[in-house]
């Protein structure tokens, strides 16, 4: 079968500013291909140029080099009328919800409609269909200043599905809101590409974001891709410093060790620390247990946390094993051959790889 063409494809994208006689590269020579129907999660630290590659992909940004294909047309030959038309089909949604405020949520929702070929009944419909959407029904006359953020950015999605755009884009959609209603938007977002089969991008910088809804991510730092896969390997095997530290904040193993270092059980450790990383049906106590059994080793659990990703669970743990060196040795074998993924930690060791 011939090689499934993605929804998007940014092609060898470069994007260089200049600005004051200095230049910024702040997309350097990308690919991507984001399949129909993904939900596709864009992390970086601010400035890694997240923002400015995403708004390639409706040329809001034009590219200083590469290709850009979306729905298999070749966006940078469009004329302007056709990347109008075009643009239509790429909603978009921002962290600071760019609403209109002298219009009602309901003139907000109409607006993109306003050069539709609709009936008036049927821009009518469509508008109240959408507020029903987002939940929204019962606030169609209020004004944004009238709304919560969450709310605001419900105004903001239905707006962008205004003229049934097959992809979504959220820039930082969810960063000015709190961490309920970050969940309850970033639901929405999820029943939006289940229900409707809209194909999301997301931008973020919270590994939690994308653990929720995404299916693919890809890793940005200093305009470059440096890391992409699925959820479950990006999670569970990442390779990149950065992306490792995206995930660790995320397990909250991070904030662990850091307690186990700065408290006193450091010096009370007589034997390995060591992390476990696992995906599948390993659950801690048989493997604590086994350890016991097999080997005469105890182990204790320092930090331990589960999370299920896309139906798998992932599952992290901290143990400081005490026993014959040997016989520890043995039980790190052990747990490698169970397909666990061990590290042993150095305390001592400072930060960096
Ligand atoms: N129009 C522009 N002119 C000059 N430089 C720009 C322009 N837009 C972005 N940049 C620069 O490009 C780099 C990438 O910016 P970008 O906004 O894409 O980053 P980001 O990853 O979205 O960051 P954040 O998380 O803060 O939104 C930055 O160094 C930024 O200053
Ligand atoms: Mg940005």
């Amino acid at each position: 079968m011939a090689e499934q063409n993605g929804i998007i494809q940014l092609k060898d994208i470069d994007v260089t500013f200049t600005s004051e006689g200095k230049t910024i590269e702040a997309v350097k020579d990308i690919s991507i291909d984001v399949q129909k129907g993904d939900v596709f999660g864009i992390i970086g630290y601010s400035g890694a140029g997240k923002s400015t590659l995403v708004r390639v992909i409706n040329l809001l940004q034009r590219p200083t080099s590469g290709e850009v294909i979306v729905n298999n047309q070749n966006m940078l030959s469009l004329s302007a009328k056709e990347l109008r038309t075009a643009r239509k089909n790429i909603g978009m949604i921002f962290q600071h919800f760019n609403l209109m405020n002298s219009l009602t949520v309901y003139g907000n929702i109409d607006f993109p409609l306003r050069d539709s070929k609709l009936s008036k009944a049927d821009r009518k419909k469509k508008v109240e269909h959408l507020l029903d959407l987002v939940g929204l029904s019962d606030r169609a006359n209020n004004y944004p200043s009238q709304l919560s953020g969450g709310q605001k950015q419900r105004v903001g999605i239905a707006r962008a599905l205004a003229n049934d755009p097959e992809i979504l884009i959220s820039d930082e959609a969810t960063s000015a809101l709190d961490p309920k209603t970050t969940t309850e938007i970033l639901d929405l977002l999820d029943r939006l590409n289940k229900q409707l089969g809209i194909t999301v991008v997301i931008i973020t910088h919270e590994m939690d974001a994308i653990k929720q809804i995404c299916n693919r991510v890809a890793v940005m730092e200093q305009g470059k891709l440096i890391e992409e896969g699925d959820l479950l390997t990006i999670f569970g095997k990442p390779q990149k410093k950065l992306t490792k530290d995206f995930v660790d904040t995320s397990t909250q193993i991070k904030s662990a060790l850091d307690e186990i270092k700065s408290s006193g059980i450091v010096n009370d450790l007589t034997g390995s620390l060591i992390e476990l990383k696992f995906t599948g049906d390993v659950t801690n106590e048989p493997i604590v247990v086994g350890l016991y059994k097999r080997f005469n080793v105890s182990a204790s659990i320092l930090f331990s946390n589960m999370e299920r990703l896309s139906g798998t669970t992932i599952g992290i743990m901290l143990l400081a094993l005490s026993g014959d060196d040997d016989k520890v040795k043995e039980a790190i074998q052990y747990l490698n051959d169970l397909k666990i993924n061990v590290k042993e930690i150095d305390l001592s060791e400072s930060e960096g790889e």
